[in-house]
């Protein structure tokens, strides 16, 4: 079975060898390079994994590579680079919402789905919708901060946009 990914606007045809079975956090790391998303618990219980698939925030430690099809995958490397930034990660630099930033990639990622939704997100909707994600370092504060900045600064560009 030809499996082929597509992860971050590009097309990836994986190697035939690879088990339909695979988690796609596997798949992400050792054949795509694409290492930001972390392997931390391998059960769903930490988040450290979270990538988007169609804008939903999911745990990829558990999720079978042969059960994505056409779906669109977004990683961290899809948000924004170090050259240009998106907003959350811009704003979890300026806020240094990281410790020793194990978890920060699944941070960002999940709180990108609730901000293309809701970008006005009130401190409980984003405590809630975080609450799968762990951070070892105790951190919660400073990226409850950054979420909410991130969020400023994306509903600004959203009312610029439409009035352009
Ligand atoms: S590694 Fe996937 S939830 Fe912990
Ligand atoms: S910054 Fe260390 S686990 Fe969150």
């Amino acid at each position: 079975m030809t499996i082929v990914l597509k992860v971050n606007g590009d097309a990836h045809k994986l190697d035939g060898d690879v088990d339909p079975a695979t988690p796609l956090l596997y798949v992400l790391r050792n054949d795509l390079k694409l290492n930001a998303a972390k392997y931390g618990c391998g059960r769903g219980q930490c988040g450290a994994c979270t990538v988007l698939i169609d804008g939903e925030a999911v745990f990829s430690c558990l999720t079978p590579v042969g059960a994505i099809g056409e779906r669109l995958v977004t990683t961290l490397e899809g948000l924004g680079t170090a050259e240009n930034p998106g907003p959350l990660q811009s704003a979890f630099e300026e806020k240094q919402a990281a410790q020793c930033g194990y978890c920060i990639a699944g941070m960002i990622v999940r709180a990108q789905a609730l901000l293309a939704q809701n970008p006005d997100a009130t401190d409980s909707e984003i405590r809630v919708h975080m609450q799968p994600n762990l951070c070892r370092c105790g951190t919660h504060m400073r990226i409850l901060e950054a979420i909410k900045a991130a969020g400023r600064t994306m509903k600004a560009s959203a009312t610029k946009g439409a009035a352009q």
